[in-house]
């Protein structure tokens, strides 16, 4: 029997859990609810199932990356500021060995010189940022064709 390989996590690291508190003109003003709504509909279009998960705590986000190999076939992944330091998290999710793209909801290559930088650069198949929600929509059909799934 094959059992069909769909289960994306979609991983938010620290400050989405406020989402909706964060500068609209960068992160569009939604809450992380409202828009792992939109992410699910969009999931669901494409035959995958999705999974999420949030953490302010680094430890608990690399210890997640850890089970995910468990857990989900695919991911997307957002750390938000750790993105840009976290070497830990990015051992982390080598560790996990499922494809993964990055997603930012902002436009990080063009704000701060820092959040140029990427600890994930060479480990995800794709990063898609300044997209705002669309840019996870992107990244699911991106997954979903990597998974062998739809047209
Ligand atoms: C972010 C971009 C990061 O630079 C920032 O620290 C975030 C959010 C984004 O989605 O645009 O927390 O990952």
């Amino acid at each position: 029997m094959t059992v069909a390989a769909n289960r994306v996590a979609v991983l938010h690291g620290v400050n989405f859990d406020v989402l909706e508190l964060r500068d609209p003109s960068f992160y569009g003003g939604k809450s992380l609810s409202e828009l792992e709504h939109e992410i699910t509909d969009w999931a669901r279009e494409l035959g995958l199932e999705p999974i999420f998960f949030q953490t302010n705590s680094e430890g608990e986000f690399c210890e997640y990356l850890h089970r995910l190999r468990d857990l989900a076939d695919a991911a997307i992944v957002n750390a938000g500021a750790w993105t840009h330091y976290s070497r830990a998290i990015a051992d982390a999710l080598e560790i996990a060995a499922v494809p993964a793209v990055e997603v930012h909801l902002s436009d990080v290559e063009n704000r701060d010189e820092w959040r140029r930088l990427s600890v994930f650069d060479g480990l995800v198949a794709a990063k898609v940022s300044g997209k705002g929600a669309e840019g996870y929509r992107e990244a699911l059909g991106l997954l979903a064709e990597k998974l062998g799934l739809g047209s």
